[in-house]
């Protein structure tokens, strides 16, 4: 397990903290296996009854590691083949037996806003910023939140997000029914740490049924792996190659350049 997720249990709560916060928190192949990891560890020891995932440093996530992104557009064969198999993350927030609980603050962007519409209760702070600028970087949503997202947030909502790159702050993620509530930063943890205590202390199976009723496994399975198909080849593509140049030179893409 990559010391960039840390793993803890205490009270029948698994909680999984995102520890990287010189990158942002931004998400290496290394560190979704350890939190896909820590999600299907939930779903096989009874003795866990939520999970809470949190993160340390100024920010929630900045999403996947764009070196990552970078090394596949470039045919680099390592990142490729590591791509191949799969978002470990994503697979594990798809068959969860177990609920999730997460607490978000400052920025959440891509993959850490499309992973809470996975979770069963989603605390915010206040003046967290939630962005998923898929499209900015020439690629298509992932995760099943080309599903999941317009069928919370409606399809407007939803379509500004993934291509205007919309911010969402914290109370407005609340009012739009991305979240369960909105608070002061400083209490963001303890809010969160509550919530799963309480769902810890319900009846196990009674949870993990109602969980299981509200979820539709193979229908996410489905949009998972054809956004993935889009995904990959959009990686690929001389769109991205401009997006990933651009941000690293610390400059707005053009996209007029490319076919
Ligand atoms: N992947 C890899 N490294 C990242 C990263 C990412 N997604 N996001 C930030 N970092 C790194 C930066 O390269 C920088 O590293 P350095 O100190 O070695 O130069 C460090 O984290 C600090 O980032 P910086 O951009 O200076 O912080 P900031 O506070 O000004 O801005 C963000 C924070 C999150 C707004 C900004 O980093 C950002 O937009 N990141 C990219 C987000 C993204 O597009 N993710 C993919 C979504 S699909």
């Amino acid at each position: 397990m990559t010391d960039h997720i840390l793993s803890e249990v205490s009270g029948g709560v698994l909680t999984l903290t995102i520890n990287r916060p010189d990158k942002k928190n931004a998400l290496t192949r290394a560190m979704y296996q350890g939190l896909g990891d820590g999600i299907d560890r939930a779903s096989e020891d009874p003795s866990i009854r939520c999970v809470l995932i949190q993160a340390n440093g100024d920010i929630f996530t900045a999403g996947n590691d764009l070196g990552d992104f970078a090394a596949v557009n470039s045919g680099d064969p390592q990142a490729n083949q590591a791509r191949e198999g799969g978002n470990p993350l994503l697979a594990a927030l798809a068959r969860a037996k177990t609920p999730i609980v997460a607490a978000v603050h400052g920025r959440a962007v891509g993959v850490g806003v499309t992973m809470l519409l996975h979770c069963d209760l989603v605390y915010v702070a206040e003046d967290a910023l939630l962005t998923t600028p898929f499209v900015n970087l020439a690629l298509v949503p992932e995760a099943a939140s080309s599903l999941l997202l317009p069928a919370r947030i409606g399809h407007a909502r939803a379509f500004s997000m993934f291509v205007l790159n919309e911010a969402v702050d914290g109370k407005t993620a609340t009012a739009w029914g991305i979240a369960n509530a909105a608070v002061p930063a400083a209490e963001l943890r303890a809010k969160a740490r509550a919530a799963a205590e309480a769902v810890a202390s319900r009846a196990p199976t009674a949870v993990q049924a109602t969980k299981a009723l509200m979820r539709d496994p193979a229908a996410i399975t489905a949009q998972m792996e054809q956004e993935g198909r889009i995904f990959a080849a959009q990686l690929r593509s001389p769109e991205t190659k401009e997006a990933l140049t651009a941000f690293a030179e610390k400059r707005a893409p053009d996209f007029s350049k490319v076919a």
